[in-house]
């Protein structure tokens, strides 16, 4: 299995468009160590030709185009791109559906939820359904991708629900067990080929045992690493919003991934969906250093992730 990840940062990207943090201006300067990234994606591959996206993201368009293997190379019309499978149904995970809909044949693989999420925003018939199948895929039922002609891709796919919150703009109110959804809203996915096991959650709200028994063994994983503290952004004055508010866990504390993955057997550990406000985007920050000390990898758009 091949995977790259086509874009590494959380919503709104690194830089952010209103974004004028030192963070973001260095970004934006070309500061070879505040590196710009894309919001979150990653594409997969069992023959090296044929690609499934995990997410498609805002910035799907400038991602097809900064990576020659999603370029089109049969006839006049074509892609490389196969299916998409989803997490979630935020607008970081779905909104690139929409640079998809040029009647190009694809597979949406997503929960029933997600999936009914789509079908409630017209937008998205823009999908024709002669074209794009949209599969949804029981919860923890393990599920081959296919190629649009019918052929096994050599990738099996699972999706597992994962601690998290409902998409911001179908938010009910503020009280904790409605924001928190229902099984099916937030997912992570487990992609295996042969004994190669990788595990991407971009957004995760807590550690659980489940979820540790998930990732042992894991030959890599891409795990939310939206923010540094949980409570950065209103530290930073950028908004009035926690991490846990916001359906993410923080890197670093007690609660944090850093100290949630100490002593589970994963190969490699990289952590994805990088907010802006996050230090780790620097490269010369402090936390970068503790973070590698710890043996994280920080995800960068055409990090080469193959198991
Ligand atoms: C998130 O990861 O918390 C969401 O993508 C936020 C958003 O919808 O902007
Ligand atoms: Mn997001």
């Amino acid at each position: 299995m091949r995977a790259v990840v086509l874009g590494a940062a959380a919503g709104g990207g690194f830089p952010q468009w209103n974004s004028n943090t030192e963070a973001c201006r260095r970004a934006r300067a070309g500061d070879g160590k505040a590196m710009p990234r894309t919001q979150a994606s990653l594409a997969v591959s069992g023959d090296g030709e044929r690609w499934f996206l995990v997410n498609a993201s805002p910035d799907l368009r400038q991602q097809i185009e900064a990576r020659p293997f999603l370029h089109p190379r049969r006839g006049l019309r074509s892609s490389p791109i196969e299916g998409v499978v989803l997490t979630g149904a935020d607008v970081d995970a779905i909104a690139g559906l929409l640079h998809l809909r040029e009647r190009q044949a694809f597979t949406i693989y997503a929960t029933a939820r997600v999936i009914d999420v789509l079908k409630a925003n017209p937008i998205f018939g823009v999908l024709a359904e002669e074209c794009v199948r949209r599969e949804a895929v029981p919860l923890e039922k393990t599920f081959e991708l296919r190629h649009i002609d019918g052929s096994d891709s050599g990738i099996a796919a699972e999706l597992f629900d994962v601690p998290g919150k409902v998409a911001l703009y179908l938010e009910p109110g503020d009280a904790p067990e409605a924001l928190a959804g229902r099984p099916g809203d937030t997912v992570g996915v487990e992609l295996r080929a042969g004994s190669d096991r990788l595990i991407y959650v971009p957004g995760c709200a807590r550690m659980t045992d489940g979820l540790r028994q998930r990732l042992a063994g894991a030959s890599v994983v891409l795990f939310d690493g939206t923010l540094w503290h949980d409570d950065e952004m209103i530290r930073l004055g950028l908004g009035p919003k926690t991490g846990q508010r916001m359906g993410h866990m923080s890197v670093s504390g007690a609660d944090g991934t850093i100290a949630a993955f100490r002593g589970l057997p994963v190969r490699r550990r990289i952590l994805v969906h990088i907010n802006n406000s996050n230090p780790i985007l620097l490269d010369d920050s402090p936390e970068r250093a503790v973070l590698e000390k710890e043996g994280w990898e920080v995800a960068y758009d055409g990090m080469e992730v193959s198991p």
